[in-house]
């Protein structure tokens, strides 16, 4: 692990993360990066290859919704065929150990949390595995990918379905931050981990968390805007910071 964090300061990190009853922590594309997606914003990430406005809004979608399809559908198949990491993993075991005070708030839409076994989870932009049907808003996962051609269709009504992800200009779904609202402003400690901190309302999370009193840890090889909020800032890849925090060896 590289940076300037004391020991004392992940002592402390780790003395109030096993004492804590209420835990909240937010993922962004970091986490997946070490299961082989790409994350966004970095150099090799999506946003530096591809147009957002051209691909992740309402109005890319109404222009040319078989360009947004093929899009998702390569992210999906991608999703599918990756693993989830050690920093998974890590999560499911801290969501083991505090129970109901446990809530995971992911930006993510790789589905990844679940498949490594969260089940406290909130996903704020939706999942890569889902669509939803234009006519009657009815959700319903995507066939296995070998099997998928889009645009899918409703079971229900057989309108045509687009992808059941937030787009930029959309909101989020209301219950959905709710509950991660709620989490984030009654947590003893909050992990933000693996992401940028520049897309709202999540980014808006860690600050909340800190301003109702939160002890507030970020995880991430870069500077973000909440790391002056930080009482400590893991500058080291996700994996690495979930083990220092939750002692465990590094191999
Ligand atoms: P970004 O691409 O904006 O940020 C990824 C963050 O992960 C950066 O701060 C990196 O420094 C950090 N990172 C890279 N490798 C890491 C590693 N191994 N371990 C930990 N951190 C690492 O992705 P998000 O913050 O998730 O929204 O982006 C937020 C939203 O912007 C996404 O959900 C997506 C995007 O537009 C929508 O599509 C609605």
């Amino acid at each position: 692990m590289t940076g300037g964090e004391s020991a004392r300061g992940l002592d402390d990190a780790r003395r109030r993360l096993e004492r804590a009853r209420r835990v909240a922590v937010l993922t962004g594309a970091g986490i997946s990066a070490e299961s082989g997606l790409p994350t966004f914003r970095d150099p090799q990430g999506l946003w530096q290859r591809f147009r957002p406005e051209e691909l992740a809004t309402p109005q890319a979608y109404a222009h040319d919704p078989e360009r947004v399809w093929a899009w998702y559908a390569s992210r999906y198949r991608a999703a599918c065929a990756a693993r989830p990491s050690r920093a998974h993993e890590l999560l499911v075991e801290l969501e083991r150990e505090k129970g109901e005070g446990f809530l995971l708030v992911t930006q993510n839409v790789d589905g990844l949390h679940a498949r490594a076994g969260s089940r406290r989870v909130v996903e704020l932009h939706g999942s890569l595995h889902r669509a939803r049907c234009e006519r009657c808003a009815e959700r319903f996962p995507l066939p296995p990918p070998e099997a998928f051609t889009p645009p899918p269709y409703c079971p229900r009504c057989g309108g045509r379905a687009r992808p059941d992800v937030v787009w930029f200009g959309e909101l989020l779904p209301a219950e959905a931050y709710l509950q991660a609202e709620e989490a984030f402003r009654h947590a003893e400690v909050a992990l933000v981990v693996g992401t940028s901190a520049v897309v709202e309302p999540a980014a808006s999370l860690g600050r909340l968390a800190r301003a109702c009193g939160a002890y507030l840890v970020e995880v991430n090889p870069q500077q973000t805007p909440l790391s002056a909020l930080a009482h400590l800032s893991l500058r080291c890849g996700a994996t690495e910071g979930l083990q220092a925090l939750l002692g465990e060896d590094c191999p």
